[in-house]
């Protein structure tokens, strides 16, 4: 599985973007059971200076201070078989500490978190781990994730977070196996509306802070499936003043970056729309970013999607098989006209992320699976025609045990998974 394509995005300058094909990146992500994750970002070297000094970040961030040797009875000295997960920062392991005292305990007991350890030889790591504490030392929302506390110790930096029980949204689109099943439509929206939320804060008054990661990886689900946003490393404070942008070095992961962000290095907050905008289409399409094990012209995500979003029919060569029929026609329609603004090549014709949040608000309201999608799915099985005459010809025998499948057509393989 796994198929492991993302790329770096470099640059000394903005005006200098680099591309480096990324497949065998350094940061290429891996799981518990070795398995490549999507994507792999780039070195947090150019994580923007914060106006406030390491001590002061320390000092004032509302989460407690580990010592190296808290967490590694925490974690059971880092034992390999609690590895939730491997990104560019680090691995991640799973850990007991009690609920109260924060000590180390027993595993099974007190509260369960993830301890995210920096691997010993990413230096610049460090400006990241700092970017973490500033920043989700500081915020708090339903739906970003929680972090508990850090360490920071000779060469050792870690961070402890609450502990997120069904993992990355990542996971659940692109990997396979009796663990995660498909999500189900319902659940995809709820995902989309819980992130939307997350990044609506984050671009409120209240935190003016620019994410500029976003992506499927750093989606985490509680046992609800509540999404959390989690790796701030490359978080910005957003523009003050009248300033509709801040410049920064071209940092990302590649296939979720806005096109004028990498063309000029000019973050706003409607870069953070754009990548969700890829986020809603890789849940629309159970498909990745990038994901060069495609046919040609199909490697990247909203190119090859794009024509398909703008009509009201062709939707259905970019919806997931593994939907099945259990998902609002209408919803779907609205949700990939959604995703098709929120990646408007013009920012200024990208929704705000609280409209994005209304607009899913409303799709999460669309019953119509049942009945109204099921007639469409007859409607259109006779190739997407949608004269009543045709509908009334075809027979029922169009249900697949029971359920009406959706005619996927030959130009979008159901191998989408393509793992
Ligand atoms: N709080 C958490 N609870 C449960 N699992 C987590 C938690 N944080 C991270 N993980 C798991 O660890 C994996 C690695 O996370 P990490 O953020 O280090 O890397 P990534 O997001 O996959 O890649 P990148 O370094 O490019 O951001 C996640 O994909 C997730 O499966
Ligand atoms: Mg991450």
């Amino acid at each position: 599985m796994g198929n492991c394509w993302g790329a770096k995005i470099s640059s000394e300058s903005p005006s200098r973007s680099v591309y480096t094909s990324g497949a065998n990146s350094k940061f290429t992500s891996r799981n518990a059971n070795g398995l490549s994750s999507s994507s792999s970002r780039v070195s947090a070297s150019s994580v923007p200076p914060t106006p406030r000094s390491e001590g002061e970040i320390l000092q004032s961030s509302n989460v407690k201070s580990f010592t190296f040797n808290e967490l590694r009875t925490a974690t059971r000295n880092f034992r390999p078989d609690s590895v939730l997960g491997e990104g560019g920062f680090g691995s991640v392991f799973k850990g007991w500490i009690d609920e109260h005292t924060f000590a180390a305990a027993k595993p099974g007991t007190g509260i369960v978190i993830a301890v995210k350890k920096l691997n010993q030889e990413g230096f610049q790591g460090h400006r990241e781990w700092l970017a973490e504490v500033n920043y989700l030392g500081q915020l708090s929302h339903p739906n970003l994730v929680k972090l508990i506390g850090y360490c920071l110790e000779d060469e050792q930096r870690l961070l402890v977070y609450e502990f997120m029980p069904r993992g990355s949204l990542e996971n659940h689109l692109f990997r396979r196996g009796s663990h995660f099943q498909p999500l189900s439509w319902n659940l995809r929206m709820k995902v989309a509306l819980g992130a939307a939320k997350g990044l609506a804060f984050l671009h409120s008054d209240k935190a003016k802070v620019i994410y500029r990661d976003f992506k499927a990886s750093n989606v985490l689900l509680d046992s609800h499936y509540n999404a959390k946003l989690s790796d701030f490393g490359l978080a910005k404070d957003g523009p003050t003043g009248d300033k509709s942008h801040v410049s920064t070095r071209v940092m990302g992961t590649y296939g979720y970056a806005a096109p004028e962000y990498l063309a000029t290095g000019h973050l706003t907050t409607k870069s953070d729309v754009y990548s969700f905008g890829v986020v809603l289409l890789e849940m629309l399409s159970g498909r990745r970013a990038v994901d060069k094990n495609r046919p040609n012209g199909e490697h990247n995500l909203v190119e090859w999607a794009r024509p398909y979003l703008t009509s009201k029919r062709k939707i259905f060569r970019v919806l997931d098989p593994r939907l099945g029929a259990q998902f609002s026609l209408a919803g779907a329609q609205k949700a990939a006209a959604l995703a098709l603004e929120c990646l408007s090549v013009d920012a200024r014709y990208r929704p705000n992320m609280d409209q994005v949040v209304v607009a899913l608000e409303k799709i999460q309201d669309c019953k119509d699976t049942a009945r109204d999608a099921r007639a469409e799915v007859k409607m259109s099985s006779t190739g997407f025609g949608s004269s009543k005459q045709r509908y009334r010809r075809r027979s029922s025998g169009e249900a697949v045990n029971g359920k009406a499948a959706y005619p996927r057509p030959s130009a979008s393989p159901l191998g989408s998974s393509a793992k």
